[in-house]
């Protein structure tokens, strides 16, 4: 089967993984309108291509605080890669070396920390926090990322408590046995009565703004809030000193009848001002996809399940695979577009249609 675009790698992982695993990774809360809307939105943006701009050169690199990727797309983090493919994690880990892009690893990962480290020594990995009750767990989990080597503290914000997903209610979603969160073994003694669904239930809902300063107090390592979809909290995320913000509504998982994100990026963007780099997730399927979220001011996107289904397909080849076709429909649309390089994106590329 030649696989051409995403949605090829999505049909696969429908196909092949067990049902359980796919209905997983494709759940949205509720009625799934947000998470359906995340991609509906790119197909009411219009490009405004400009012609004769000669882009026999193109350059496509970008800068994530300073670091160097190869094109503005990352991996953005989620849980449990073991259920798509058996190397987990360590296959991302090494597809996003090869790609030279960005890894946000989970706090769900199904390898470790350490392992995940191992697996691409040298790549551009972020680590991903869910603080939880017990603010000892958290901190050593922040503390062991940063003596590992990973560049940026990404803390989810939008996940005080699981969005209900009806097909994990209805499959009674669990690991297999064999499987682990492995970062966080041993530190659940006080959840022995949780149901199926790991440690959730040990996420501290009580979680505010001032627990930026707390974490800011464990570590050197930039923090970058992911779940943002307001101008008002774009505004206290800058005053609380993060250096990023990823507008995000956890790929339609938490809240349902929230906006598509490439929908509130433009409000977040108009609040920020430029003071920090903003980043989108939700949706991306498509390189014109990436180019119109840069157009509208993120710096870079990141994709989830995309990056599950090129697991499912093949692990850490079939990952990069996906990363390749992304990455070359971003380097045309671009050239289509009129722009030689990610410096020439702007806002005037996109008209919003009146429909
Ligand atoms: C997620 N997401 C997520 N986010 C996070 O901060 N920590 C996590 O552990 C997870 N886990 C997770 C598992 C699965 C199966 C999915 C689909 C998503 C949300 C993720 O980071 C991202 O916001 C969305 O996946 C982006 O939407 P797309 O690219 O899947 O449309």
């Amino acid at each position: 089967m030649a696989m051409v675009c995403l949605s090829d790698f999505e049909a696969y992982a429908k196909k092949y993984l067990p049902k359980i695993a796919w209905d997983f990774f494709a759940a949205g809360a509720d009625d799934c309108s947000t998470r359906d809307e995340n991609i509906l939105a790119y197909k009411r943006i219009r490009f405004r291509p400009r012609m004769l701009r000669d882009v026999s050169v193109m350059d496509i690199r970008t800068k994530l605080l300073g670091t160097e990727i190869s094109f503005p797309v990352g991996i953005a983090p989620t849980g449990f890669h073991q259920l798509a493919w058996p190397d987990g994690e360590k296959s991302t880990a090494r597809a996003a070396k090869a790609m030279n892009t960005c890894y946000i690893a989970s706090t769900y990962s199904t390898c470790t920390l350490e392992e995940i480290s191992a697996a691409a020594p040298g790549g551009l990995q972020w680590f991903q926090l869910y603080i939880h009750r017990n603010r000892a767990v958290s901190q050593q989990l922040v503390q062991r990322a940063e003596a590992l080597g990973f560049q940026g503290l990404v803390l989810t914000a939008d996940l005080p408590y699981t969005g209900k997903r009806r097909d994990d209610v209805r499959n009674g979603f669990r690991l297999p046995p064999h499987m682990k969160v492995k970062n966080l073994e041993g530190a659940f003694e006080v959840c022995k009565t949780s149901p199926s669904f790991h440690s959730l239930c040990c996420l501290d809902p009580s979680v505010t703004w001032n627990d930026i300063y707390w974490l800011r107090s464990l570590t050197h390592l930039p923090i970058i809030i992911k779940g943002i979809l307001t101008k008002e909290d774009a505004e206290l995320a800058v005053r609380h000193g993060v250096q990023g913000i990823i507008v995000s509504n956890h790929g339609g998982r938490q809240l349902d009848g929230g906006p598509a994100t490439i929908d509130a990026l433009v409000e977040v963007v108009e609040a920020v001002q430029g003071r920090v780099e903003v980043y989108l997730d939700g949706g991306i399927r498509k390189g014109s996809d990436v180019l119109k979220a840069l157009a509208l001011g993120a710096k870079c996107v990141f994709i989830g399940r995309p990056a599950l289904w090129g697991l499912a397909y093949k692990g850490e080849e079939g990952l990069q695979e996906v990363l390749r076709i992304l990455q070359d429909e971003f380097r045309l649309s671009m050239a289509l577009a009129g722009c030689a390089s990610v410096s020439e994106i702007g806002r005037h590329l996109v008209q919003f249609s009146k429909l």
